[in-house]
């Protein structure tokens, strides 16, 4: 079985802003359990360091261009057995906060450095000159933060093959040019079909054009990202590409996410007590200060306050609810001006709509559990995770037809409902009207409770395991070393 190192720049519990997080601490340990040697290995932030202070130190070296020593420090990942290793590096990594932004929400100033050491170590450790005894047979990357890897691999004959996974193009790691010589790196690197993205320093492109297999968190997001309109373009490289591109769909780490275990909610439920989820639902109510009323449909939203997630319809369609028997309750973190704007309908109509500033996973988990539907009208979302936990908690998801969310959710009609596949509600355009329209037709469900029930156990007894999901992975990587063994042989 193959060793493998899965490079991300957050993996929960340890440090998390959003979905990558979920993966890079779920997914490492699906695989492990399929047989393969796992390690993760991640930039050693200030958070992490103050709240794990056990992280033992198992190797220290000098890197050429950085003044002192980089240290690893490792642990278990949530307790299994695959090994998180810590890039420790003070200077670029042990700062307060958010990995990426400053507490204004800008990216923090040395971003290119900061990232392109930790490439620049995870290459080491590729190559085993990390004091670690450990040579990977392939390096799993994720995201533009470990993106330069596949680029460097590629300038050394002997070094191991890569994966990237995009997790959302959007996030690409741009800097300018002036940047990319101050960062050491091949002079041949700056090309057009290399690192350069129209005259700028493009870190994502070092995976999308030197991974020797790329794939994205579902099918429907590796085509889009092809077409000019998800492309940002990139979509002709993707193109030129598509034959090493493909999907795998994200999956739930049940150890997290299982309403029949959870400790962080109220009262814990299956698919058949589930009249015990509205005792989550008055808790809720009671936490957001919304009038406790259980036949009320409860619409909640959890994520990043930014234009991908559609929170300006989901606002400007809160305007116009005064007269449904509708509630809302939000947890973001993101957008001054969205959380302006949350705030202003709030102050307007208390007794429908509340919101909750700031980070709380204990409170994702009270949402999940408490509401009735979740929103989820995203312009894009290359998987999407709370639509997966909605359906796993019982909670019905509506969505924009994109992405994971078109690939994950099974659209309500008279035909899904017989056959018993409908799970959520889904709509094609990203307009306040479609997500209003897909509201009312959930209304009309949900005033209809034997049919209501049949979808809601229809979506807990889908199965978006990482069981399942690990097991693409461990055939991609296979067939990678494939591709590369045969490669040696004909050399
Ligand atoms: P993305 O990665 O684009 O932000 P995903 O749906 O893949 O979106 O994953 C988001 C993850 O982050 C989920 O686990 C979600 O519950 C969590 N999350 C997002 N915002 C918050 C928040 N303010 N508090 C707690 N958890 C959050
Ligand atoms: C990204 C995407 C999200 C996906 C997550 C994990 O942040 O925006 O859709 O679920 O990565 O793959």
């Amino acid at each position: 079985m193959p060793k493998i190192l899965f490079a991300a720049s957050e993996a929960h519990p340890f440090i998390k802003t959003g979905g990558l997080a979920d993966v890079a601490g779920a997914l490492p340990i699906a695989l492990q359990n399929l047989g393969c040697d796992m390690r993760v290995v991640l930039p050693a932030y200030g958070d992490v360091l103050k709240q794990y202070k056990s992280l033992k130190t198992i190797a220290e070296f000098y890197l050429p261009g950085t003044v002192g020593k980089i240290g690893i420090r490792a642990t278990q990942l949530n307790r299994s057995k695959v090994k998180a290793l810590f890039i420790d590096y003070p200077a670029a990594f042990a700062r307060k906060g958010n990995p990426y932004v400053d507490e204004h929400g800008n990216p923090w100033p040395d971003n290119a450095e900061r990232f392109a050491l930790f490439c620049k170590v995870i290459q080491l450790i590729a190559l085993d000159q990390a004091r670690l005894d450990w040579k990977p047979d392939l390096i799993h990357c994720n995201d533009w933060h470990s993106a330069l890897v596949p680029a460097l691999l590629k300038q050394i004959p002997s070094a191991p093959p890569s994966l990237f996974t995009i997790h959302n193009l959007a996030y690409q790691g741009l800097f300018p040019q002036s940047t990319f010589s101050t960062l050491g790196l091949p002079s041949t690197l700056w090309a057009p079909h290399a690192l350069e993205f129209h005259g700028q320093l493009s870190f994502i492109k070092g995976g999308l054009v030197f991974a020797d297999r790329i794939n994205t968190v579902s099918a429907q997001y590796a085509k889009e990202i092809q077409t000019p309109a998800l492309g940002y373009g990139l979509e002709g490289l993707l193109q030129h590409r598509h034959h090493v591109l493909s999907g795998i769909v994200n999956g739930i780490d049940n150890s997290v996410w299982n309403p029949q275990t959870d400790k962080l909610i109220s009262q814990n439920y299956t698919s058949t007590t589930l009249s015990k989820k509205k005792i989550n639902k008055l808790a809720l109510q009671e936490l957001y200060k919304l009038p406790a009323n259980k036949d009320a449909l409860l619409l909640g939203f959890i994520g990043r306050l930014v234009e991908q997630k559609g929170i300006d319809l989901i606002i400007e369609l809160l305007k116009s609810i005064k007269h449904l028997p509708i509630q809302f309750c939000l947890l973001g973190t993101g957008d001054k001006l969205y959380q302006q704007a949350l705030a202003h309908i709030a102050k307007q109509n208390p007794e429908q709509i509340s919101f909750n500033i700031g980070y709380s996973e204990k409170l994702a988990h009270q949402i999940e559990a408490g509401v009735d539907m979740f929103l989820m009208p995203s312009r894009f979302e290359p998987c999407g995770l709370n639509q997966l936990y909605s359906l796993r908690y019982g909670t019905v998801p509506i969505v924009h037809n994109v992405g994971g969310l078109a690939d994950t959710v099974i659209d309500t009609t008279p035909e899904t409902i017989k056959n018993n596949t409908a799970t959520g509600f889904v709509f094609n355009q990203p307009t306040v009207t479609a997500l209003r329209q897909s509201i009312n037709r959930a209304l009309e469900i949900y005033g209809e409770p034997k049919t209501w029930k049949k979808l809601v156990k229809n979506g807990m007894k889908t199965e978006f395991t990482w069981d399942k999901s690990a097991k693409d992975y461990l055939h991609l990587y296979q067939e990678i070393l494939k591709t590369q063994n045969t490669k040696y042989k004909t050399i």
